[in-house]
């Protein structure tokens, strides 16, 4: 039994179009997968299948050993955290405090708690002269990081970060992987979706190539 298995999936946004061939795919959870492939190649539908998000046309995803068809989207959520490629795309709230502290005032945490928890974050992301600020006029690196402290707030277990180095500089680069170091070391999986080969090879364990809907690729460092 793996963690996520995807047997045979095809997705069509548009009836007819598939985004894939029959694609499968197991995945175990203390794995760190990079996701390649050219633009429009299926990534981020991939991604999106295998967090739930979306659900195949055709063929099974798997998760914890449910069908993802049979989960509610939140309960998913919970444990596999999701990066969105376009991070503004989560983003609900006013502050950078209540985007991180959301979650858990609507699990009933108290305030105290909470406020310890989203300091904790926001000294880890340097969002700290932030708490204030919308999230929605915060600068690209500004928001890739507070949106990835967002997705932590719930504690996942394993995490699909799509393209997470868009608009970032060398220097917010060498910190994402220090944090995804620190997660891994935690013994957070995760699938890195990204362009960025020199990234995923410093992190990445194993190598995913997709193309023309299609593993190309499958390969452990
Ligand atoms: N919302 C959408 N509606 C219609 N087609 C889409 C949509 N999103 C993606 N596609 C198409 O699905 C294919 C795969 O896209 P995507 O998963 O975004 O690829 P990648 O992330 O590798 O660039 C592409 O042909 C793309 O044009
Ligand atoms: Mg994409």
């Amino acid at each position: 039994m793996h963690y996520i298995e995807i047997r045979d999936v095809d997705f069509e946004y548009e009836k007819g179009k598939s985004v894939f061939q029959n694609l499968s795919l197991n995945i175990d959870k203390n794995e760190t997968i990079a996701l390649m492939g050219p633009n429009g190649s299926g990534k981020t539908t991939l991604g999106k299948l295998m967090a739930g998000i979306l659900k195949p046309t055709k063929g099974q995803v798997n998760v914890f050993s449910r069908d993802t068809r049979g989960i509610p989207l939140h309960e998913i959520g919970l444990r596999i955290g999701y990066l969105f490629q376009n991070p503004e795309k989560q983003f609900f709230a006013n502050t950078v405090y209540d985007e991180l502290g959301f979650v858990m005032k609507i699990k009933g945490y108290d305030e105290e708690y909470i406020k310890e928890k989203v300091e904790e974050k926001l000294e880890l992301f340097q969002l700290k002269g932030l708490v204030n600020h919308s999230p929605f006029l915060l600068s690209q690196g500004e928001k890739q990081r507070l949106a990835i402290a967002a997705v932590l707030m719930n504690e996942p277990e394993y995490l699909i970060l799509d393209e997470p180095t868009t608009g970032l500089d060398k220097k917010r680069k060498d910190m994402l992987l220090n944090l995804l170091f620190m997660l891994k070391n935690q013994g957070i999986g995760m699938t890195i979706i990204s362009h960025d080969r020199r990234f995923v090879e410093r992190i990445c364990s194993r190598f995913i190539y997709i193309s023309r809907g299609e593993i190309q690729y499958d390969e452990r460092a």
